[in-house]
C-alpha cells in the first residue's frame, strides 16, 4: 500500500508532526522552534517552504514577513541576505530577539543527525525546477529516507513526481469531496493530510483513504478530546502545535 503505510505498523500508534516546529515554546519555524520538536516525542517535525527573491528556500508560513518578524511585505521581495537581517524573535518574547528566519539548509543540517524525520511543505505552486532545487538538497544532506513533501498545490506534488518520485508526497486539503485515492492518484501522493472538519463530516473517510492504499495525517489538534477522536477513527498521524503534550498522552494511552 505505497512507502507510507510502511511508516506505520498495524497496531502502532498514530505519530506525532510538530506544527511548525514545538512552536508553544519558540517562534514558529525559527530553529529553535524546530529543534525543540526534533527533541521532543514528534516524530516528525513539519514546517513550511517559500522561496526568497534570490531563489533560497526558507522556512516561513505567511507570505508577507509582517506577523513573524520586525520586517513588512512579502517574503518573495527579500533576498536571502535581507532576510536573515530580520529578527524573526522578539514577536514571541524578548528572550528569542536576534533568532532569523531559518535557510531550509539550515534545518537539514539539522535534521541529518537526527534520527526524526520531517514534512516540507511546499508553499503556494512550484516549477519542477524549483522542486529540483529541493529534491537536489535534501539528497546532498543525506536525509531522503526522513523527508516526505507536503503541498495544498497538486501541480507541485506533480512536478515532484517528474523530478523526484522517489520522495513521498502528501497532498493536504481543507475538504476531502468525493474518491480520495483519485486525488492522492492525481497528485501521485502516498498521503492526505487534511482537517479536522473533514473527518467530522465524514467518519467514514478514515476508512475510505485506507481502502485506497493511502495515509491520512490530520491536521492541527491540540487536545486531548480532537487527539481521542482522531486515534479512535485510526489516522495514521496527527499535525499538533504541542507534540511534547501528545507524546505524553499518547504514553497514557
Ligand atoms: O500539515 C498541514 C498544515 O501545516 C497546513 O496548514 O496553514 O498550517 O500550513 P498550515
Ligand atoms: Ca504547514
Amino acid at each position: 500500500a505505497g512507502a507510507f503505510s510502511s511508516l506505520r505498523s498495524p497496531g502502532e500508534a498514530a505519530f506525532i508532526a510538530g506544527h511548525r516546529g514545538d512552536k508553544t515554546v519558540a517562534p514558529e519555524n525559527t530553529l529553535q522552534a524546530l529543534g525543540q520538536a526534533l527533541n521532543s516525542a514528534a516524530d516528525y517535525v513539519e514546517t513550511d517552504v517559500q522561496l526568497t527573491a534570490d531563489g533560497v528556500p526558507v522556512l516561513m508560513h505567511d507570505w508577507t514577513v509582517d506577523r513573524t518578524t520586525n520586517g513588512t511585505g512579502p517574503v518573495w521581495n527579500y533576498s536571502y541576505e535581507e532576510l536573515s537581517a530580520l529578527d524573526a524573535g522578539s514577536w514571541f518574547g524578548e528572550e528569542f530577539a536576534g533568532a532569523t528566519v531559518p535557510s531550509l539548509e539550515e534545518f537539514l543540517n539539522l535534521l541529518r543527525w537526527s534520527t526524526k524525520n520531517a514534512i516540507l511543505e511546499l508553499k503556494g505552486s512550484w516549477t519542477d525546477e524549483q522542486v529540483g532545487l529541493i529534491a537536489d538538497l535534501i539528497a546532498r544532506h543525506g536525509v531522503s529516507d526522513h523527508v516526505m513533501i507536503g503541498s495544498f498545490d497538486i501541480m507541485t506534488l506533480q512536478a515532484l513526481q517528474r523530478v523526484s518520485p522517489e520522495l513521498p508526497g502528501m497532498l493536504i486539503v481543507r475538504d476531502i469531496v468525493g474518491d480520495p485515492g483519485a486525488l492522492a492518484a492525481a497528485a501521485g501522493a502516498v498521503a492526505l493530510v487534511t482537517s479536522k472538519k473533514a473527518i467530522t463530516q465524514d467518519p467514514e473517510l478514515v476508512e475510505r483513504v485506507h481502502d485506497a492504499g493511502l495515509g491520512i495525517l490530520i491536521y492541527t489538534l491540540n487536545d486531548s478530546e480532537t487527539w481521542s477522536d482522531a486515534v479512535s477513527l485510526g489516522v495514521d498521524g496527527i499535525v499538533t502545535d504541542r507534540p511534547a503534550e501528545l507524546g505524553q498522552w499518547i504514553a497514557q494511552e
